[in-house]
Parts: structure tokens; sequence; C-alpha cells
């Protein structure tokens, strides 16, 4: 999530023995848990599971994903076990693991288990997608300003390839606050608006068609289930059935889905392409991430990302008709493949919180109610007030200044004021406060993301709103206040290093 590209320190600037934090493993008994015996309650009893620096108060949760010390234990056991005979495990042990791994996350998303395999993050997943799609000149990729920046920089970068044919790259614009339909409406509408501006072009290609002769392009969709900034769950099934209406393709980014959000029946909503991380939410240890692709649609991913062993050649896929995309995904190389097994562990402590119902019940009333009290410590206002898009997250409005709308209104927060903003927040969450909630800008206010997990308790939201009113100040009094002189100064240097998507609705500080 951290997209702010300060100059990057030197590695003689670092000194390893320096980095510390209070993290003594010898105190802590929350590696183990009697699956027998009900676990504490949500809230801060739930701290021992985890391995956190013991003054930081963790409201990120949404960014990088925590892993539960029992999880962590089981993965060290494997890691063990890998060593004590790797011969064994890469050519024995790993694989009927990999299959149960697999087979319990296609269980809770309702997917056949053959169409869904694991990769280490979800950039990886979709750019695996996307760059095996065989593009025609004149295809679109549809994305949202709200789309996650290293996917929408995928996107961009399939329309800058040296190589044609090159899709072209169109933006829904979603400005927050927005409800679901009028989200669905926009959708819709710019679909419509693309194929009315391109008269000459006719947009049939869909997924399943394995024969192309005679067919014009495709319109692929890259739609959010939840998004990252701001961090809102998006109307993604009433989407897809847009698409289905449409005749375009949908790749969902569910990156922060699996764990999050309940009910996930990919059988049922029949999305084209779905990725989600299982290291965010879902407790897996990072570099875990799921891709599903039904079979109808297993002809476009002729090739893992990076190409593996089991790569079938064209005249094998044209004669058998199977690209064999489990099987490539078994082995793309070499690496830890612990994190892809750690789903096993993962789920189990979730069986043992109570199952995906009860830890997000907890996550998701506290989201909606402590983001309504964080917002009246501030004297703001949350996101979505109607409660319709918010899961675990929850966004409120800082207590900084608003910029205007109208033709004179001064913009205040440019890029070089953004990199300034994103420097001290930086400093004063880890050096002075032990805490780090997201801090974008969007449609010229600064908001908070606020994620919740089972350790989080309303005292949290509290710390929070006390760490963010004194930052805030200082923000106004040592930035705001000399900003017009700062920005001249800034802008250049700033615009090289405050990389975001280009977009103006929204961007991450910090
Ligand atoms: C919506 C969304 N998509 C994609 C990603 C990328 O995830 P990863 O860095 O694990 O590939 C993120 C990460 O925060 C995200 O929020």
């Amino acid at each position: 999530m951290l997209l702010i590209r300060s100059t990057a320190p030197k590695s003689t600037d670092i000194d390893p023995a320096t980095i510390t934090a209070n993290i003594d493993t010898s105190e802590r008994d929350g590696f183990s848990y009697d699956p027998s015996s009900p676990p504490p309650a949500f809230g801060h009893d739930m701290l021992k599971y985890f391995g956190f620096d013991k003054e930081y108060v963790n409201v990120n949760h949404g960014s990088y994903g925590s892993l539960p010390l029992p999880v962590l234990a089981e993965c060290n056991k494997l890691t063990l076990l890998a060593e004590a005979n790797p011969d064994k495990w890469h050519r024995v042990t790993y694989m009927p693991l990999l299959v149960k791994a697999r087979e319990e996350v296609a269980t809770l998303i309702h997917a056949e288990h053959d169409e869904v395999v694991i990769v280490v993050n979800t950039t990886h997943g979709i750019n695996a997608i996307m760059r095996n799609i065989e593009w025609r000149e004149g295809d679109v990729i549809l994305n949202t300003t709200v789309t996650y920046g290293a996917v929408a920089r995928t996107a961009q970068y399939m329309a800058d390839r040296s190589e044609a044919p090159r899709p072209k790259v169109y933006t829904v614009e979603l400005t927050f606050p927005m409800t679901h339909a009028e989200i669905v409406a926009a959708f819709r509408a710019k679909i419509k608006e693309i194929k009315k501006n391109h008269p000459n072009t006719v947009f049939d290609i869909l997924p399943t068609d394995t024969k192309l002769e005679g067919k014009g392009n495709r319109i692929v969709a890259i739609i959010d289930s939840i998004s990252s900034n701001p961090g809102m769950y998006q109307p993604w099934k009433e989407m897809v059935k847009v698409c289905e209406e449409e005749g375009v393709w949908s790749l969902i980014d569910a990156a922060h889905s699996i764990g999050q959000e309940l009910n996930i029946d990919l059988g049922a909503t029949q999305p084209d392409f779905w990725v989600s991380n299982c290291h965010k939410w879902l407790f897996a240890k990072r570099g875990c991430a799921v891709v599903y692709v039904p079979k109808r649609n297993q002809h476009i991913i002729r090739s893992t990302m990076p190409t593996s062993h089991e790569y079938p050649s064209v005249e094998s896929v044209r004669e058998t008709s199977d690209t064999k995309f489990v099987l490539q995904h078994q082995w793309t190389g070499t690496m830890d493949f612990i994190p892809f097994l750690s789903v096993i562990a993962a789920l189990k402590f979730r069986k043992w919180l109570g199952g995906e119902d009860v830890i997000n019940g907890y996550t998701h009333k506290l989201a909606y109610e402590g983001g309504k009290h964080l917002a009246s410590i501030f004297g703001t206002e949350v996101m979505d007030p109607s409660g319709e898009a918010t899961l675990s997250m929850t966004n409120v409005r800082l207590p900084l200044p608003v910029e205007g709308t109208g033709p004179d209104a001064r913009p205040i927060y440019t890029k070089a004021v953004q990199a300034q903003i994103a420097r001290f927040l930086q400093q004063r969450f880890f050096e002075t406060w032990n805490t780090h909630p997201g801090v974008y800008v969007h449609s010229g206010a600064v908001w908070a993301r606020i994620s919740v997990q089972v350790w989080t308790e309303l005292a949290d939201f509290e710390y929070v709103g006390k760490a963010m009113i004194s930052i805030c100040k200082e923000i106004e009094e040592e930035i705001l206040a000399n900003a017009t002189e700062e920005n001249e100064i800034n802008e250049e240097k700033a615009s090289e290093e405050t990389v975001d998507s280009e977009k103006a609705t929204g961007c991450w500080i910090a």
C-alpha cells in the first residue's frame, strides 16, 4: 500500500543491529491453542496470538495482513520438515499439502478445486491473467479511478508495450461518497460510451471463444471487490452481471475479499477471473494468493508467470484442449512454498475462533461503529454513512482543510504538500505514536482508513483519534501554513518522489 517513493536509503544508512522491536517471544504463550477449549473474547485478549510489538496499535491489517502465531508455528514446523530432507520435501511431501490447501480454499469460495491455484500475491495473479490475454489492436481495458496502483499500472503497461497489438485503457470516474447503485450506473454508462465512441468496432469476443476468426474485439473490465483506497466494498457482483449483459470480460481484483467478505460463491457469481490475497484477511503467511479461473476460461491462461516445466506446447493444447492450468501452477520455479500451505493452518485457526461469520460479524460491527465514533472525535464524517460499503475497513475524514470545488478554489494537497505530509506522518506514526492508519487524499480531503481485526477494540479508535488530532494540528501549523512558498520550491522534486496512479481522485499518502 505504501506508495510514497521517497529517496531510497542507501544500504550504508541501515545497521541491522539497530533495528529493534519490543518482541520477546519467550514471554508469549500464543503459539499454540487448545482446539477443544473456547477462544478468548475478541478484542485485546486476542493480541497474545499475534506477534506485534507490545506498544504497537495495529489498525492497518488491510495492507499487509498479520500472521497469527499458531500459523507461524505451523509454518516453522513445515520449514524444519523441508530442511530435514529437501529432496523428499520438494519431490514428495509438498505436493499433497498443496492440493489440500487448494481444496480448502476452493470450498470456501464455492469453486471447483481444479479452478483454483495459488500464487504469491494478487499483483502476480492479475499480471499473469493480463499477460496471457492475446490482445488485439482496438481491444479495451476498463478500470476505475480507484483501481489499485500496481493493477492500474499493469493495465497501462499492456497499452504501452513495444510490441503491438496493444489495448487502450479507459477509466470510470469514481468519486466517493457514492452509492452502489451509482457505481453500477457509472460503470454501465462508461461501457456504453466506449461502444458509442467506437462505432466501427464490434466488441464481440467472449472469454469462452476459442476460435477468433471473424470476431472483432474485446473489453476487459478490472473490477475491485473491495477497493483499497478508499477501503470500500464495491458492488462487484452487480458489475459482473453488467459485464455479462454487455459482453464484457470481468477480471475481479478481490485482493481484500477472502477472509473479509462473507458468502463468496464464485460458482454462482461466475466472474471470468478472480484473484484474492490469502495473506491479508485470511491469516495466511505473506506470499499467498488464490487465482480462480473457471474451466470454461482456462484455455486463455496458456502459461504461468514465469513459465513452468509443465507448459504444454500450442500443438499439444490444440490436440487435448487442456492448458494444464493446475499442473503448470504447481511449480513455477523453486521458492518457499510454505506460505501457500499456510492456508491450512490459517483456516484451522479461524475455525477455532468461530469461523467466518463470527469473525466478520465482530469486525464488521466494530468497523461500522468505530468509524462513526472516530468521526465524532474528529468532528468530521465517515465516507459511508449508510454502511452499505463497510465490511471490516472504515474511512474517516481527518480534521484537515477540504479543498473547494469552484473555479477559483485553491488546490491544497498538491504533490509537493502530499510528499511533505507523507514524510511527516511516517515520522510521527513510527517515532511518536506507534500506530499507522492508512492515510490518503480523496476528492480534495484527507481520509484515514482503519482496518478492524479480531484484536481491535473501540479503545484503538480512540487512540488513533488522539494521535491524529495532534498530528493534524502539527500538519496545519508546520506544513499547510507554509504551503504556498514550499509548493514552488518542492513541486518538481516531489513529482519525482510521489508516484501514485496519476489520477486526481485518490492518492495514498501513508
Ligand atoms: C485492491 C488491491 N489490489 C491489489 C493489491 C496488491 O496486493 P499484493 O501487494 O499482495 O500483490 C492490493 C494490496 O493492498 C489491493 O489493496
